[in-house]
């Protein structure tokens, strides 16, 4: 599929140059009046002086535009409006046809993309903060493997630290066959509260905790092998909440705190060579430029803590070295919560001092707000514990089953429950996906299971229609054999051009990784899809109006089908 602004971009770009003498970016927009405009002869003006009508009259003399545009108009103070012709439209979009990527090519620079999301914390309950950056990571996974990176999934799992010494008294308690099957189950919240009770209220289990930590760091074999268990009940309990959330994460991509632990002196001494190491009560930190706290004073990353115990920072630093330097990745993208934002610009800054991290290779914090319950605070159940997350999701389906069950009845049993999935997990995701990822948002099972507005179930179902449209046809889909389109109708205008512009979406969101637009532009199409639907009849009419209305009903099944797929949803042919 072309991509329509690149297109005006490539004809624009030289006629702006010549009228300027000076490379100029035209500026290519979506417009009301027109399908694009250029207002970049306004701000030519600035620059070469003269009238800005003139300008733009000027570069549209120069600009070869009659082969794209049926309208080249310049309005109001030197707009340039234009508008492809309809025999454009449909040359375009007829090359999408039989195309499994809808004539969307591969990224032009593919790269090596490490991407660090889900990442819970072992022996402890996912909440729903990880929900969100599994959902958000799985989608930018997606989309950036389709594109034709090379993507490097990486489940930064929080099993290393103080906690663990705690939490293998505990084990040790209670007995390791009796720890495993209440991890095994997800009782993971029950476990550790257990815990963090008894190290609270009793001063020997206190000692005993803070001994096991030493004997942990120090390589304990028995120790290890305790806390190995405690590690691995923990990431099978993740696995089952992945299968269900139907992500892309494996075993495979486990790479905890604990997998640094043998780089982390070699960061401290890396940074001392470099002299940016600096002792602070007693601790080895770092101090990068321009943060402080409170009160004024340079803030620190704590890289080696006075008892030589190693923190958080201390593996995040020897994180984005391993990354940088060893897998040679050059976008590295952190999908994690809006509260980490300062610890991860510190550690981007810190990797620039010591020279880890130098264009063109970029870290990106993909931040994303919190889920909240109706009363506007972060969900929690009644009783102030986290929410499980394998309850939620199951609470979703079941409640998508009795939707679906009433919506159409006539459904297997099997199909149903198939579909039930699909919607149910498809609308928590979309709930999510569909928020601008800086914002909180409400989780509310009644909005995002209704069928209208902008949700999954409403996409899922326009897509399933235009499937039964085929069905009823008796023509099979992918549509082949068709190579001509003729668009006529300003609904079937409407349409194609609203086709034409996933090429461009797809490279915006790929790099900005905001997927509320992807999910804003399929609603959009929908929503034209539909009044084009009302407006021309496809099963009866005729000849080649039919077969290029089939064209169109086929491309936006299948836009809506890609569309859904990169952000992890499925899309059940019936439903
Ligand atoms: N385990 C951390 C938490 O639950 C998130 C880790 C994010 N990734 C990172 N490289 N720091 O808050």
């Amino acid at each position: 599929m072309a991509n329509l602004e690149e297109l005006l971009h490539q004809r624009l770009a030289p006629a702006f140059e010549a009228v300027a003498g000076a490379p100029v970016d035209p500026v290519i927009r979506r417009s009301q009046h027109a399908h694009f405009q250029s207002d970049a002869a306004l701000a030519l003006v600035r620059k070469i002086g003269g009238n800005p009508r003139e300008i733009a009259a000027r570069v549209v003399e120069a600009a070869q535009l009659d082969d794209l545009c049926s309208a080249v108009e310049i309005s109001g103070p030197g707009f340039i409006n234009l508008t492809f012709s309809d025999e454009v439209l449909a040359r375009l979009l007829a090359d999408t046809i039989g195309d499994e990527r809808l004539a969307v090519p591969q990224a032009k620079d593919s790269e090596k993309i490490v991407v660090d999301y889900s990442a819970p914390n072992a022996a402890k309950e996912m909440h729903v903060g990880h929900l969100r950056s599994t959902i958000i990571g799985d989608a930018a996974v997606r989309l950036l493997e389709w594109q034709g990176n090379t993507v490097i999934r990486m489940n930064h799992i929080g099993e290393w630290g103080t906690p663990f010494g705690m939490l293998v008294e505990h084990l040790l308690d209670i007995g390791e066959s009796e720890a495993a099957s209440e991890l095994s189950v997800g009782d993971l919240n029950g476990f550790y509260r257990a815990a963090r009770v008894k190290f609270d209220a009793d001063e020997t289990f206190k000692d005993r905790a803070r001994k096991r930590v030493v004997l942990l760091q120090s390589g304990d074999e028995v120790t290890l092998r305790l806390w190995r268990t405690l590690v691995e009940e923990s990431k099978k309990y993740f696995l089952t909440v992945y299968g269900m959330l139907g992500v892309r994460l494996t075993e495979d991509d486990f790479f905890g705190e604990s997998y640094y632990n043998d780089q982390l002196q070699s960061v401290v001494d890396e940074l001392d060579e470099l002299g940016l190491l600096r002792e602070s009560e007693g601790a080895q930190c770092v101090f990068p430029d321009g943060y402080t706290n409170r009160n004024g004073d340079p803030l620190p990353i704590i890289v080696k803590k006075g008892d030589g115990g190693f923190g958080y920072g201390a593996t995040d630093l020897a994180t984005i070295r391993h990354r940088l330097r060893n897998l040679k990745a050059t976008r590295l993208l952190y999908v994690v919560g809006l509260p980490q934002r300062q610890h991860l610009g510190m550690i981007y800054d810190v990797a620039k001092d010591a020279g880890w991290l130098v264009p063109p290779a970029r870290a990106e914090h993909v931040g994303h707000g919190s889920i909240c319950g109706e009363d506007g605070k972060m969900l929690r159940t009644r009783a102030g514990v986290s929410v499980k997350l394998v309850d939620l999701l199951e609470e979703a389906v079941v409640r998508a089953s009795a939707v679906i069950a009433e919506k159409n009845p006539q459904l297997d049993e099997k199909t149903r429950a198939d579909v039930a999935r699909a919607v149910g997990i498809g609308a928590v995701k979309y709930a999510d996906l569909s928020t601008d990822r800086l914002k909180d948002y409400v989780f509310d099972y009644d909005r995002m299971l209704s069928f209208e507005g902008n949700t999954a179930p409403y996409l899922q179902y326009a897509r399933a229609r235009i499937c039964s449209i085929f069905r009823k046809a008796g023509v099979e889909q992918p549509l082949t054999g068709v190579d001509k389109l003729v668009i006529t109708e300003p609904a079937e205008r409407a349409l194609a051009l609203e086709l034409l512009q996933f090429d461009s979406l797809i490279s915006e969101v790929a790099e900005t990784l905001e997927f509320h637009k992807l999910a804003n532009y399929l609603y959009g199409l929908a929503s034209t899809f539909t009044s084009f639907y009302e407006k021309c009849p496809v099963l009866r009419s005729e000849g080649d109006v039919k077969q290029s209305r089939l064209v169109l009903c086929d491309i936006t099944a299948r836009t809506l089908e890609l569309g859904l797929g990169l952000l992890g949803i499925d899309t059940p042919d019936q439903m």
